[in-house]
C-alpha cells in the first residue's frame, strides 16, 4: 500500500490497495466520489488530469480514466476539455447523515413509541377502556368490504361517510356548523397541521405559540422554518393582549382554547373576541387544537372557537387519538367554506387521508353510536381515577400542591426541584409523570410534573403515589 499525493487544492490523497477485492478504477472512484459528496473537494476545485493522476498513482491511464467517467456519469465531476477536470459547482448530493445507533425520533419528548402506556403518562386513553372487541369486529367487517370494493384511488379528503359522521358530531358536541365538503380527514392533529402549514404557505412565517404549550407543535413549527412568538398562559387561557404587543403581525396563531394543554383552563369569552378580531384584522390564521373534543371532566366543555368564527379565519382540528386511540393516526380538520377546494387540492398532492379501512371502521363507530357512548364512558371513568387520586395525594405529607389541569393532575413542586430528573428517575418504576418544564420555553415559575388520570390503577394507586412522592422527596 503506499500514499500518492493528489495535487488538488485541498489536502486530500487517494489510498490503493492493489490487494483489496475492489478494483483499482473502484477505488479511486470511490475515494474521489466521498471526498466530493463530503465537502473535502470542495465544489469548482481542479482535478489532475487523468494522465497526471495516472502517473502519480502508478496505474494504468485506463483505469483512472475509467474512474474519471463514472464520476462524469454521476455528475460529480465535469470534463471541461482543454481547461480540465473539476468538481462540479452544482448538485453534489448531500452525503447521508451517518447511521446513529438509536434513530428514533424525539428522544427527548417521548420516552418510548407503541408501549402500553405507564401510570400518569400524558397523552394517551385509558388502555383498558379501549373497546377491544367492538373495534376488532368492525374493522374485520371494513377490511372485508375494502378488500371486495373498488381498487381505484379513494377520495384524498377520506371517506365521505366519515366526513359526515364528523360534520355531525361537531354540530351537536361543539357548535360547530359545517358541511362533510369542508371537513378533510388527516393522519392525526400532526397531519392536520402539516396541511395547514402547506397548503397556506406559512412556512418560514410568524406564529404566535402558547408557552407552556404542547412541546411537539413547537417542535413542527420550527421544523417548517416558522418563527414563535412566545405567548404566556395565565388563568384565562393564551394572553391575547400581550400576544399582540409580542407580534402584532403574525401570521398564526395556535391555540388549545378547549382546555389549554397542559395548563387545562378554558381560553375566557374576552379573549376568545379579542383573538378572532385580531385575525380578521390582521388576515392571520388561527389554529384550533381541539385536541381533547368534549372530554372534559369538569361541568360541560365549551363551544369550540369555530363556532364563534364569522370572519373564516379558524381551522380546528380534532383528532381520535384521545377520544379512541392514538394507533389510528386518525384526526381532522375543519376550513372555512372558500377554502375548502383548495385544501382538497394540497390534501391530494401532498397528504392525502390514510388507508380506507380504518376510515370506514371509524365511521361506523360513530354512526352506530359507539363513538359517544365510549366518551361518555370515559368522562365517568377517568373522573373516578381523578377522585382517586385527588384523595391519594391529599392523604399524603407533601409540600406540593395538586391541582386539575385537563386530563392530568399538576403537581406544582417546591422551587429548586428538577423536574426532569424526578420523570427520569420515575420511569424506572413505570412511573411517567410529564416534567412541566419540557412544555415550557420560559422557565416555570415553578417545576411540576403532570400526572395523567387516564392509566392509574386503583388498585396500585397508593403505591404508586408513595413512590413519586419518595422520589420528589429525594430529589434535589
Ligand atoms: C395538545 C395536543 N394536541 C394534539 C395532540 C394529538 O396529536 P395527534 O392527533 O397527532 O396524535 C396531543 C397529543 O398528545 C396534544 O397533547
Amino acid at each position: 500500500m503506499y500514499h500518492p499525493r493528489m495535487k488538488t487544492e485541498d489536502d486530500f490523497r487517494i489510498t490503493l490497495d492493489r490487494d483489496a477485492p475492489l478494483p483499482l478504477a473502484g477505488q479511486i472512484h470511490r475515494a474521489i466520489g466521498l471526498a466530493v459528496r463530503e465537502g473535502r473537494l470542495a465544489p469548482g476545485a481542479r482535478l489532475p488530469s487523468w494522465r497526471d493522476l495516472a502517473a502519480q498513482l502508478g496505474v494504468a491511464r485506463g483505469t483512472v480514466r475509467a474512474a474519471y467517467e463514472r464520476l462524469i456519469d454521476e455528475q460529480l465531476i465535469v470534463a471541461a476539455g482543454a481547461a480540465g477536470t473539476f468538481v462540479s459547482r452544482h448538485g453534489v448530493p448531500v452525503a447521508p447523515p451517518p447511521i446513529t445507533a438509536d434513530t428514533t425520533p424525539l428522544r427527548d419528548l417521548i420516552h418510548q413509541f407503541a408501549t402500553v402506556p405507564m401510570v400518569f403518562q400524558m397523552g394517551v386513553p385509558a388502555q383498558d377502556v379501549f373497546p377491544a372487541a367492538l373495534w376488532s369486529r368492525l374493522m374485520a367487517k371494513a377490511a372485508r368490504e375494502t378488500a371486495s370494493g373498488p381498487v381505484g384511488y379513494p377520495d384524498p379528503r377520506g371517506d365521505p361517510r366519515l366526513r359526515e359522521q364528523i360534520a355531525a358530531y361537531l354540530a351537536l358536541a361543539r357548535g360547530v356548523a359545517c358541511t362533510p365538503a369542508q371537513v378533510l380527514v388527516t393522519a392525526g392533529y400532526a397531519g392536520a397541521l402539516n396541511l395547514v402549514i402547506r397548503a397556506l404557505r406559512l412556512e418560514g412565517r410568524l406564529a404566535w405559540m402558547e408557552d407552556p404549550g404542547f412541546p411537539l407543535t413547537r417542535k413542527a413549527l420550527e421544523l417548517a422554518g416558522m418563527q414563535l412568538a412566545h405567548v404566556p398562559v395565565d388563568a384565562q387561557g393564551l394572553d391575547v393582549e400581550t400576544a399582540m404587543r409580542l407580534a402584532p403581525d403574525a401570521a398564526l396563531a395556535v391555540v388549545t382554547p378547549g382546555q389549554q394543554a397542559p395548563l387545562g383552563v378554558a381560553l375566557a369569552p374576552a379573549r376568545r373576541s379579542a383573538l378572532l378580531q385580531w385575525a380578521t384584522r390582521q388576515d392571520a390564521w388561527i389554529v384550533e387544537d381541539d385536541y381533547l373534543s368534549e372530554l372534559q371532566l369538569k361541568g360541560r366543555a365549551a363551544p369550540a372557537l369555530a363556532a364563534l368564527d364569522s370572519g373564516g379565519r379558524v381551522l380546528h382540528i380534532g383528532t381520535f387519538s384521545k377520544t379512541v386511540s392514538p394507533a389510528l393516526r386518525l384526526g381532522f380538520i375543519v376550513v372555512p367554506a372558500a377554502y375548502a377546494s383548495h385544501f382538497a387540492e394540497v390534501a391530494a398532492c401532498l397528504s392525502p387521508a390514510s388507508a380506507a379501512a380504518p376510515q370506514a371502521a371509524l365511521a361506523e363507530f360513530m354512526r352506530q353510536g359507539h363513538y359517544l357512548r365510549h366518551l361518555r364512558r370515559m368522562k365517568r371513568v377517568y373522573a373516578s381515577r381523578r377522585d382517586a387520586l385527588t384523595a391519594c395525594l391529599s392523604t399524603s405529607p407533601m409540600d406540593s400542591i395538586a391541582t386539575m389541569a385537563g386530563l392530568a393532575v399538576r403537581l406544582t413542586l417546591p422551587a429548586g426541584k428538577d423536574d426532569v430528573l424526578i420523570a427520569q428517575r420515575a420511569l424506572e418504576y413505570g412511573l411517567a409523570p410529564g416534567p412541566l418544564s419540557a412544555w415550557h420555553v420560559d422557565t416555570p415559575p415553578q417545576p411540576g410534573l403532570m400526572l395523567a388520570v387516564s392509566n392509574v390503577s386503583e388498585r396500585t394507586l397508593a403505591a404508586d403515589c408513595q413512590r413519586l412522592l419518595r422520589l420528589i422527596d429525594e430529589a434535589g
